[in-house]
């Protein structure tokens, strides 16, 4: 197992090319089992999410080809069980329900286990397949879905912290190849989730309102093969746009769409950095210590919760004291003890992370418990004084392309080395 070693206080400067978004990747790779026909998905990041989904893929029968950042699937034939050994390692393998069960009329998926970032139920999905006509049943770890066919309906995905973003892709996927129309109210709005809605209509869905809260899908007979660009991933830019304002000098983040970051750079210039915006980059200007704020995470257009732990790694030397709640996974705070391990003040009360800024912080080893967390822990290394030792580094290759490999293109000190 890898660790990262973080020399701190070192300033960062210059550019850094974003990834393709893991997160639209997962589903769009899922849906390449709704056709016969090969399907080329290009800006894929070299991940280990990535490399699970493709696993699962071809375990289900599919032909996978990958040319660096290019992945050629083709699922002539497919089987409908995907077992737990297989999807164990990966949440989001539950995104291939839907596209199984909407070209097979059958799916056997086990069901994902805990989470470190809090309770994370998939009954949205459940209800939206039952909408469907399929009926669900829970068995032995697995999850079994059938259907003799597929129906159009209305389905609410909107739950108690909002809409699911897996899940609305999921009824996406499951809808396409259903008779009539399926209409999903309080869906997810984020890029992802359009970023897949695009995919399957060039495939030859019929899918309209992708982005808003409503989305229509008329059901088609059949999908043909296509090729697509993944959009860049707007949780690493926001996380690099961060690096720039806790030790930067002049941080830019190129192949970017700045509309997804919106939040994410309001935020950062509600704490008083500087932002310019240019064609598809953005750059960030030192401005000192954070601005300490009141923050809370919501589902898209708000602010990402993907982007809390790494404004609490900001914000422990913020000016004042800050409030950070988080409105999506409320218990999303595993970074939290960690950070003061690193010196920082923090209270937690309920779903919100009271942080009182200090002047520094200081290097200590500290343990990576999720993909979020340990890029804030990254974060933290970066200002603290001393050498920071980050354990568990495969968080972070679940969810960032070479970030100690970026972070040195940005002048910082990093180094990846073997734990003993
Ligand atoms: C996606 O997860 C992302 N993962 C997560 O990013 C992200 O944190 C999350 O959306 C929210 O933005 C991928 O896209 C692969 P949700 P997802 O269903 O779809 C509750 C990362 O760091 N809920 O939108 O699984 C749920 O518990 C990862 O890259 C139900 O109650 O999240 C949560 O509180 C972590 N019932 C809220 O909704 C359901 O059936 C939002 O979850 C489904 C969800």
């Amino acid at each position: 197992m890898d660790k990262i070693l973080i020399h701190g206080g070192r300033p960062l400067s210059g550019s850094i090319k974003i990834s393709g978004s893991k997160n639209s990747a997962l589903p769009i790779l899922a849906a390449t089992l709704l056709t016969r026909e090969p399907c080329i998905v290009h800006g894929v990041p070299d991940l280990s999410d990535t490399n699970y989904m493709l696993q699962i893929l071809t375990h289900l029968g599919a032909q996978v080809e990958r040319a660096s950042g290019t992945v050629t699937v083709t699922a002539e034939k497919v089987h409908s069980v995907a077992p737990y050994d297989v999807v164990r390692k990966m949440r989001a393998s539950v995104c291939v329900l839907g596209p199984l069960l909407g070209r097979c009329k059958e799916a056997t998926v086990a069901l994902p286990g805990g989470c470190v970032i809090g309770d994370r139920p998939i009954d949205l999905h459940l209800k939206g397949f039952e909408a469907l006509g399929a009926a669900v049943r829970v068995q032995a770890g697995d999850i079994k879905v059938f259907a003799p066919k597929l129906s159009g309906a209305v389905i609410n995905m909107h739950g108690k912290f909002g809409p699911t973003v897996l899940g609305t892709d999921n009824i996406m996927m499951a809808a396409v190849l259903s008779d009539g129309v399926t209409v999903i109210e309080g869906a997810a709005q984020e890029p992802e989730v359009v970023d897949l809605a695009n995919f399957l209509n060039q495939m030859g869905a019929k899918i309209e309102g992708a982005g808003t809260r409503r989305i229509i899908i008329e059901g088609v007979s059949e999908l043909h093969g296509t090729e697509h660009w993944v959009i860049p991933d707007r949780i690493e830019a926001g996380t690099f746009l961060v690096a720039g304002a806790i030790a930067g000098k002049g941080v830019t983040v190129n192949r970017v769409e700045p509309e997804h970051v919106r939040a994410i750079t309001d935020v950062l210039t509600r704490c008083g950095f500087p932002i310019k915006f240019a064609d598809r980059s953005i750059s960030i200007l030192p401005n000192g210590a954070a601005t300490a704020l009141e923050l809370k995470t919501e589902p898209y257009p708000g602010f990402p919760t993907d982007m809390q732990a790494q404004m609490c790694a900001l914000l422990s030397t913020s000016k004042g004291i800050s409030a950070v709640t988080d409105n999506v996974f409320p218990q999303r705070y595993m970074h939290v003890a960690e950070l003061k391990r690193m010196g920082a003040k923090v209270q937690l009360e309920g779903a919100t992370a009271v942080i009182e800024g200090v002047d520094r912080l200081l290097a200590a080893p500290v343990m990576a418990s999720d993909l979020r967390a340990s890029a804030a822990l990254v974060l933290a290394g970066l200002k603290a004084d001393g050498v920071t030792e980050v354990s568990r580094v495969y968080h972070i290759d679940r969810g960032y392309e070479r970030l100690d490999e970026k972070l040195g293109e940005l002048g910082a000190h990093v180094e990846r080395v073997k734990a003993a």
